[in-house]
């Protein structure tokens, strides 16, 4: 089982990045884009998702801190650069990460 997962973010990219952290909260999600706009629509989108099912109680409280944790919103990738574990040297981060909030 991976501890990291790297996805564009685009239009769908947040959606099936959110599946994943609801069924492993625990796991680290980069959801990577060339273009700031999708990354912000992405860090909304989760923030939506957690507080309804917060509210509609489909979610405990706890296991929503722990979905939007560890959640790194990458702005920049090139397409000759890879994300490499413990590597992040040449990538710019979005200026906030879910997990500050
Ligand atoms: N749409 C689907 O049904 C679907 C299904 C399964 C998986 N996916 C995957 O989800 C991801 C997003 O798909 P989408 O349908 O939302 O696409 P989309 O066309 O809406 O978005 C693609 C995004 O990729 C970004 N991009 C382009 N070149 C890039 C680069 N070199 N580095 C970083 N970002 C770059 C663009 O800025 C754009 O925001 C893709 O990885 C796709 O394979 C999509």
């Amino acid at each position: 089982m991976p501890n990291e997962v790297a996805m564009i973010a685009g239009t769908i990219g947040p959606d099936i990045g959110y599946y994943i952290k609801t069924a492993l909260p625990n796991i680290k999600l980069y959801l990577v884009d060339v273009v700031e706009e999708p990354l912000k629509n992405a860090q909304k989108r989760f923030e939506g998702y957690a507080k309804k099912a917060v509210e509609s109680k489909k979610m405990k409280e706890d296991k929503a801190k722990e979905v939007l944790a560890n959640i790194v919103f990458h702005h920049g990738l090139q397409p000759d650069q890879e994300l490499r574990s413990g590597d992040r040297s040449g990538h710019r981060k979005h200026s906030s990460q879910a997990e500050d909030l």
